[in-house]
């Protein structure tokens, strides 16, 4: 395990997932009913923009540096958390951050030291649980989860040759097990024929209700670079695909070149 978050911490590719995120769990929370959120590729919670290994490559700066400084009013919700939060929050700090009285938290991470820096952060807090665990096993362990209300984020390093197939099939079965939960997949676009590929295999798992919302920094052709990333999101809540037209159009606007590209694609239906 090489990959480490610390290093990507607030790019371009995080602050796509982490608007949408925050569009999901808000849309999930409009509910007055218990949520559980799984988050199975957690890394360490939040991230130091001063660190050694977020100065090593800068690569916030082109992200969230740059949404700080346009400040968008689309992104609001998710800017307002990000400089409330202080340092740059990852994936689980948002997510604690609005939760709920009656809603859990889940964080599965893998690697040692990020898994022991996880369990450290949220240590004292009686509604997240740290798990040093496979997150694709989790999928397998804790759902369906007790609330039947769940968004299900798995976010994994593609460190892997065989990522993409293992998430395909992982979400598969996991859709299976759990029919209404609400999953959303992180993936690269490097060049197009990988997500071609990922995107045919999970046809053949018969997932209804599935989307692809994408941001392209620039067209997918140097597969050397990461010129894009996307989240596959299956059971979108009622309104989230109109209200990430906008939130998308802003990331864009101030993340991309001008022959860059902002999609929603629905991929099945309900
Ligand atoms: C992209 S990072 C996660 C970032 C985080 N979700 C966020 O948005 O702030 C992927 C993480 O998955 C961890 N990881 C890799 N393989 C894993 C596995 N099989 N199960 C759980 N975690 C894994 C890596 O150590 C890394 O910290």
């Amino acid at each position: 395990m090489n990959y480490r978050h610390a290093y990507h911490a607030g790019n371009e590719a995080d602050c796509v997932k982490h608007a949408l995120l925050m569009l999901l769990l808000r849309a999930l929370m409009r509910k007055n009913k218990p949520l559980f959120v799984l988050d199975t590729h957690a890394g360490t919670g939040a991230y130091d923009p001063a660190s050694i290994e977020a100065a090593k490559t800068g690569e916030w700066r082109q992200g969230i540096g740059r949404l700080l400084e346009a400040n968008p009013p689309e992104l609001a919700d998710y800017l307002d958390l990000v400089r409330g939060l202080g340092l740059y929050p990852g994936s689980p700090a948002l997510a604690r951050a609005i939760l709920r009285p009656s809603d859990r938290l889940a964080l599965c991470e893998l690697h040692p030291e990020d898994a022991a820096l996880l369990k450290r952060r949220f240590r004292t807090d009686p509604m997240v649980q740290v798990h040093r665990r496979d997150g694709y096993e989790a999928l397998g362990a804790l759902l369906p989860p007790p609330e039947r209300r769940a968004l299900i984020l798995i976010d994994p390093p593609y460190e892997r040759p065989d990522e993409f197939a293992t998430l395909a099939a992982a979400l598969g079965a996991a859709r299976q097990k759990f029919p209404s939960g609400v999953f959303a997949a992180w993936y690269p676009v490097k060049h197009r024929a990988p997500v071609r590929d990922f995107l045919a295999d999970l046809a053949a798992h018969r997932i209804p209700d599935m989307i692809a919302c994408e941001l392209l920094l620039r067209p997918p052709l140097d597969p050397a670079r990461l010129n894009g990333s996307g989240l596959l999101i299956v059971n979108p809540p009622y309104g989230f695909e109109a209200e990430a037209v906008p939130v998308l159009s802003a990331l864009r606007a101030t993340l991309a070149d001008a022959d860059g590209d902002a999609t929603i694609t629905r991929l099945t239906d309900e």
